[in-house]
């Protein structure tokens, strides 16, 4: 214990936490749920949940990682010997998303190749569902692996693993200090770009009208509940992880402020440039804008390069550009996952890290290769779906349930946090964690299973 590896600066520390926060979720989940859910008037359901949960749990899982100095179910074993199971729930949840995130970014990291081209041609669907996917070829059942899937996977895989081969500080923290801000200065000439496209005043106008009556309907709080949620990565072990490699004078609250923040920042950037290129293209098509919204694979692998054909000039630049910044916000997500496991691996079983990344970076990517398969995509809409509806919900229940009134913990993390850190926690604090939001993921959870079986 003596021994644990350490982040080497604050800095680092943070940009690592921000890597796995900032992800594909920022840019292609948030503009569309944030428009599907009342557009301006989303924003506040939206700072209530980061304010509620977000940060709250951000801050009590840096403190149990830091307090504890373990992986998730370490950390949970040395707060009762009982509760191991929790952390490896979450790394399970997290191991299973590892398999298919990577795959989305091989696409990603295919796409940035077929930039350079143009390849996609005009019709964008059928290349990415015909002519790259191969989706068509063994309908609803596998087929044979797709190489030009597969090729890109292997090299997504190579850079995690090389990655979390090196360690904490040589490896994660120095990804993170070259990745996180080559991502934000590329995605910061794309959103210039694209508010200075025609049409992007109509985008904007769509994306922030607010639309007040939707503001009582309950979906559009669970929608912002689930978006802190799976944006913030909380209650996927990773947190816990990361701040178990914190040195001890940690300012852990300060912290997780910054996170949260630098995370929704980002998200609102992300929300401002999509919706601009969106604007765009509804003008360019003779559309509405509302008639080019989408989200997820579709807005990514489909619109995006429908909108890139049509930029004025520098198209394929702004393609590289794009599907750039997509493997990047990816691949910073994807370290952070995988070292849930390697770390898990590593405490139980008193392995090397190199084992531990063999063993389960090498078990993920096998698996992986599940994705890469000619019907591999109808299997990962099918996990997705399972993981969000069923996963992440009730292990955040869990865990805020345990440690709020099972072992009554948030005291001694209260006192612990404050001991070292420049904001204190109050008692809001322990209301929103013992309170509001097993409340709002209990609802969840019935809303969830209610829908899933009428
Ligand atoms: N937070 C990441 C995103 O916004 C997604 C993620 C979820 C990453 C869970 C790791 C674990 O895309």
């Amino acid at each position: 214990m003596e021994n644990r590896q350490q982040w080497g600066t604050r800095a680092g520390f943070i940009l690592a936490a921000a890597g796995s926060a900032i992800g594909l979720g920022n840019i292609w989940r948030f503009p569309a749920v944030a428009y599907e859910n009342g557009g301006g008037a989303f924003f506040l359901p939206y700072l209530f949940a980061l304010l509620t949960a977000g940060i709250p749990i951000l801050v009590l899982e840096f403190t149990i990682g830091h307090k504890y100095r373990g992986s998730a179910p370490l950390s949970f074993l040395r707060i009762n010997k009982k509760a191991e199971w929790i952390g490896w729930w979450q790394v399970l949840i997290s191991f299973v998303i590892s398999t298919y995130y990577a795959v989305i970014i091989a696409w990603a990291m295919s796409y940035t190749v077929f930039s350079f081209n143009l390849k996609w041609g005009s019709d964008t669907e059928k290349f990415l569902f015909g002519n790259y996917l191969k989706l068509a070829e063994t309908p609803g059942q596998f087929g044979g692996i797709v190489p030009g899937v597969f090729i890109p996977l292997i090299l997504v895989w190579a850079v995690t693993l090389i990655v979390l081969f090196n360690g904490v500080k040589k490896g994660i923290e120095t990804a993170n200090k070259i990745f996180l801000p080559t991502l934000v200065v590329l995605f910061l000439i794309i959103v210039i770009r694209a508010v200075t496209l025609d049409g992007a005043a109509t985008g904007l106008n769509t994306f922030f009208k607010p639309n007040w009556d939707r503001i009582m309907d309950g979906k559009v709080w669970i929608a912002a509940y689930s978006q802190i949620f799976f944006s913030l990565s909380i209650a996927f072990a990773i947190m816990i992880t990361y701040s178990s490699y914190l040195p001890k004078k940690s300012d852990l609250t300060n912290n997780a402020f910054i996170t949260g923040f630098a995370n929704s920042s980002f998200e609102l950037l992300a929300g401002i440039g999509v919706f601009s290129v969106l604007g765009f293209l509804a003008q360019q098509q003779g559309k509405t804008v509302e008639e080019v919204v989408s989200g997820g694979v579709g807005l990514a692998f489909v619109v995006f390069p429908q909108i890139i054909n049509e930029f004025p000039a520098f198209n394929q630049f702004f393609g590289v550009l794009f599907f750039l910044s997509l493997t990047l916000a990816g691949l910073t997500s994807l370290i952070s996952i995988s070292e849930t496991y390697v770390a898990g691996i590593q405490e139980k079983f008193g392995v090397s890290r190199h084992k531990a990344v063999a063993i389960g970076g090498g078990l993920a990517a096998i698996l992986s290769i599940l994705f890469a398969s000619k019907g591999g995509l109808y299997f990962l809409d099918t996990v997705d779906y399972f993981i969000n509806t069923f996963g992440v919900a009730l292990a955040g229940l869990v865990e805020v349930i345990f440690i709020a009134w099972i072992v009554r913990e948030l005291n001694h993390l209260q006192t612990h946090a404050n001991a070292i850190s420049d904001i204190m926690l109050g008692a809001w604090w322990k209301i929103c964690l013992s309170v509001i939001t097993p409340l709002v993921l209990g609802y969840m959870m019935f809303d969830n299973i209610r829908t899933n079986i009428a």
